[in-house]
């Protein structure tokens, strides 16, 4: 095989013929490029994703490490350990035998409904560029590809694929490219992975004045650009719009039949085709140089002592403390202690859809905050949270193994003879099949699944179980009937939004009896909900079981643990069953009997620690009434840990929020707004996305951008700023005055004074921060360079440039958005444009 040297991209190039090239753009299957042997180009692996790397499999994927998520990741607003944390992802891109990393995700939150809003970084273009630069340059930095996803503007999910966004040419500049601008300029990444909707009418994947003209051409970017999976929508105009690659194969869009007619009649410029080659060239090169084989092993081998070091570190600095009355925190592991709520026992470690991974492992609060203690903490769910049962997979055994055995047959249960094409014994109980391959499916992928395994009830009591489907589904408990979901199918948002509602039969159980749990499955082909043209496979299944609980009855129960007990901790939050992808959260709140839980034991003990677990922001109606608040986000395989570490003080935490959290949805800047309709959708609030809207309009919010508490006191101080032409020069001391070693950050906001004369402008804006640790007692000088142009302009929509003005501009110097301890002014002398 020729070195990564040796490969002479435009001689290769000339080499190829007509049907290579065309080959060459297009995906041969969900996550693998084309190769041509005969010149040495092999096929490149691409993975999911954001928080961690799946590898080649949705189904049965090989365990992974899980970061937390996006929001939680720039919550740290720390560059370096962000840094790292790409490092780890490329580490494990090499033990996936990946090519190329389908991330970091960096949309804009534009309101707390966003199914993806987890997986972005921030409502702040400059702290989402920021974080995005930091992450891209570890992966790059081990010669791994990144790929920032999605440009741009699919900042919802509601019919994201035919979805127009309606923006101003400010908003879109200012807002949605900028974040992009920082990170490409800033992290040079390999790849960018276009975005799924329209901006002003076009899709994204074929406008050539964002991919040519504005990332090419005026950003200077030279990488690959990919669509995102079913994001192509046209041949020619996507080729001329400058998309090499269309993503997943086989090809819809580019064959050799349509496309080499097109060249052969001059209908394409056979120059546009040799540019997306050249550029898909140009990846394979820089894929060679990581000597990763063509269809690699897929390892688990960086699941090591460093990996999960690492991975708790990270996770700790994620966490935000909110609230912390009279210094209830952090807890002694003397004091008698209740452990309460739908989170403590469940890992919320990870989002949903693309995002979600097999982790190595995972932390429950509960579990970690036990091995803290010397006893074993008392505990009631409370009340439950969940969008679907929790899966059944684990709860059931098989022989000695946890979890269901899987037969896969070419013939339904209902046929005598029937081919047997796969085995296998899995713990898990949500299988998406979408890229589930076996050379003996037919061409339509009809296949059926026989699940079986035993459930032995530690309790007597009424059960329940559903099944969620693409497909078509049945569950027998001891040959009993108990859900189908066959006969009767309901839409609902399962599987990317393509599959039903999570169908659900209850049956009486007594505890330690052994009852046999079988589920009868159809694949996609059986689906009675079936749309032509569907992207289904091989469809999905989901087997969940809980026992049924009296809420009621569990939140008394909780209460009087509340009351014979020093102190509770009570995990709420979301899950990312709620937070996924291909559809948006439909409300603010918290799910379920979640809030009254929250107010009968905060009435009962208010020594109570809250900790929410969720991506984006829900709403607190009992805030007032908290003394302990911690807000924990989705935190990958050390979530559990991070948050029993936070709590106990083995950690202090640093984390500041990295999107305003609102008293309520109504309060948000897309209240109006927020999803698409007849088509479109508008974004009205144009640049007044988050901070910027709730600091203009004066609106009182639950936690505001930047904030964060620590177990220690800070002090900033002496603020000093000289400015050139090009260059703003910040400084300040910053003092740990408290008693133990902790970390702040310093959030630097510019205002003009200028008024909104000329346009309406910001209150303050982002424009440079950075987080130092200290130990109790020490002192350091920050010393932060800024450009002046990209610190004070505007995106002008008359002359359409950017635009600098002339005149008196303030440095704002503070912990958060909303304490601002120190100002100075500086003036810029010229007026320009560019
Ligand atoms: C998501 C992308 C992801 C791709 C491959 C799409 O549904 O939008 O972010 O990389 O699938 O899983």
């Amino acid at each position: 095989m020729t070195s990564s040297k040796d490969f002479d991209v435009e001689s290769v190039l000339s080499q190829l013929t007509l049907d290579e090239k065309i080959s060459l753009i297009a995906g041969i299957d969900f996550w693998h490029t084309a190769a041509v042997p005969r010149l040495d180009i092999p096929s490149l692996r691409f993975s999911d994703g954001p928080n961690g790397l799946r590898g080649t499999r949705f189904f049965n994927s090989v365990p992974a490490a899980c970061l937390p998520c996006g929001t939680g990741l720039a919550a740290t607003w720390d560059k370096d350990i962000l840094y790292q944390a790409g490092e780890l992802m490329a580490t494990e891109a090499y033990s996936k035998g990946v090519h190329v990393i389908l991330g970091p995700t960096m949309n804009i939150q534009r309101g707390p409904l966003g199914g993806r809003g987890f997986e972005s970084f921030s409502e702040d273009s400059y702290l989402a560029g920021k974080a995005a630069a930091s992450i891209i340059k570890g992966i790059e930095s081990k010669g791994i590809a990144s790929t920032p996803k999605h440009f741009v503007c699919n900042d919802l999910e509601h019919e994201r694929e035919s979805s127009n966004t309606v923006v101003t040419p400010r908003a879109l500049n200012e807002i949605y490219l900028e974040p992009f601008r920082i990170a490409m300029e800033e992290g040079k990444p390999t790849c960018l992975m276009t975005a799924y909707n329209k901006v002003n009418g076009v899709h994204v994947s074929q406008d050539g004045t964002l991919l040519n003209d504005k990332v090419r051409d005026e950003w200077g970017w030279n990488g690959c650009i990919m669509s995102d999976w079913y994001g192509t929508y046209t041949s020619k105009e996507a080729i001329e719009g400058g998309l090499d690659i269309e993503m997943p194969g086989p090809t819809a869009f580019r064959n050799y039949r349509e496309i080499g007619h097109m060249i052969r009649t001059r209908e394409l410029h056979i120059n546009d085709l040799n540019d997306r080659v050249r550029n898909v060239l140009n990846l394979v090169k820089h894929a060679k140089k990581t000597g990763i084989p063509e269809n690699g092993e897929e390892s688990t081998k960086n699941n090591t002592k460093e990996t999960s070091e690492f991975l708790r570190k990270l996770a700790s600095d994620t966490v935000v403390l909110l609230k912390n009355k009279n210094e209830l925190l952090p807890l002694k592991k003397s004091e008698k202690i209740a452990v309460i709520g739908p989170n403590a026992k469940v890992a919320s470690y990870c989002g949903g859809g693309s995002a979600a991974l097999n982790a190595y492992y995972t932390t429950t609060p509960f579990d970690s905050i036990s091995k803290k203690l010397d006893y074993r903490p008392d505990y009631s769910v409370g009340c439950y949270s969940h969008k679907y049962l929790p899966g059944a997979g684990e709860q059931v055994k098989n022989g000695d193994s946890t979890g269901f055995d899987m037969k896969f047959y070419l013939e339904p249960p209902t046929e005598s003879k029937r081919t047997l094409i796969d085995q296998y014994s899995i713990s898990l109980s949500s299988h998406h099949l979408v890229d589930y391959y076996n050379d003996k499916l037919p061409k339509d992928r009809l296949f059926y699944i026989d699940f079986e395994a035993y459930f032995t009830p530690e309790e007597s009591g009424e059960y329940e179980f559903g099944l969620a489907v693409v497909g078509t589904a049945q569950l027998f408990v001891n040959d009993k009937l108990v859900v189908d979901n066959k006969s009767k199918q309901t839409k609902g948002t399962s599987f990317f939004n393509c599959g039903t509602i999570e169908e659900r039969g209850t049956i009486d159980l007594k505890q330690g009896k052994k009852y046999k749990v079988r589920v009868e499955f159809g694949s996609a082909p059986t689906y009675t909900l079936y749309e032509k043209g569907g992207e289904y496979f091989g469809g999905g299944i989901r087997i969940g079981l809980a026992k049924v609980i009296n809420e009621e009855e569990e939140i008394k129960k909780s209460v009087e643990l509340a009351k014979s007990n020093d102190k509770v901790i009570l995990c709420i939050g979301l899950n990312g069953d709620f937070e996924s992808e291909s559809f948006d959260r439909s409300h603010m709140k918290l799910e379920g009997l979640q809030d009254k839980l929250v107010e009968e034991v905060l009435k009962a003990n208010p020594n109570t620690i809250i900790v929410n677990q969720s991506g984006t922001p829900v709403e607190f109606p009992w805030l007032n009434e908290a003394n302990g608040l911690i807000h924990a986000w989705y935190g990958g395989n050390e979530g559990g840990n991070a948050i029993a570490d936070v709590i106990f003080g083995d950690a202090n935490p640093n984390g500041k929020l990295s999107l305003t959290f609102p008293k309520k949805l109504q309060d948000t800047p897309t209240y109006l707004n927020f999803r698409t309709e007849k088509g479109r959708v508008l974004y009205g609030e144009d640049i007044f996305v988050g901070y910027k809207y709730y600091e203009k309009m004066e609106r009182d919010v639950a936690f505001p951008f930047g904030f964060g508490l620590s177990y220690t006191k800070f002090e900033i101080k002496n603020l000093k700023v000289t400015s050139s032409e090009s260059e703003l020069s910040v400084s300040v001391n910053v003092e740990n005055v408290g008693k133990v070693d902790g970390a702040e950050v310093v959030q630097v906001y510019i205002s003009n004074d200028n008024g909104d004369e000329n346009v309406i402008r910001p209150i303050k804006e982002l424009k440079g921060f950075e987080k130092v640790y200290l130990k109790s007692g020490e002192k350091k000088t920050i010393d932060l360079k800024l450009r002046v142009k990209d610190s004070v302009a505007f995106f002008d929509e008359y002359e359409n440039k950017w635009s600098v003005e002339a005149g008196e501009y303030h440095v704002l110097v503070g912990d958060s958005s909303d304490n601002i301890t120190l100002k100075e002014s500086f003036n810029v002398e010229k007026s320009y444009l560019w």
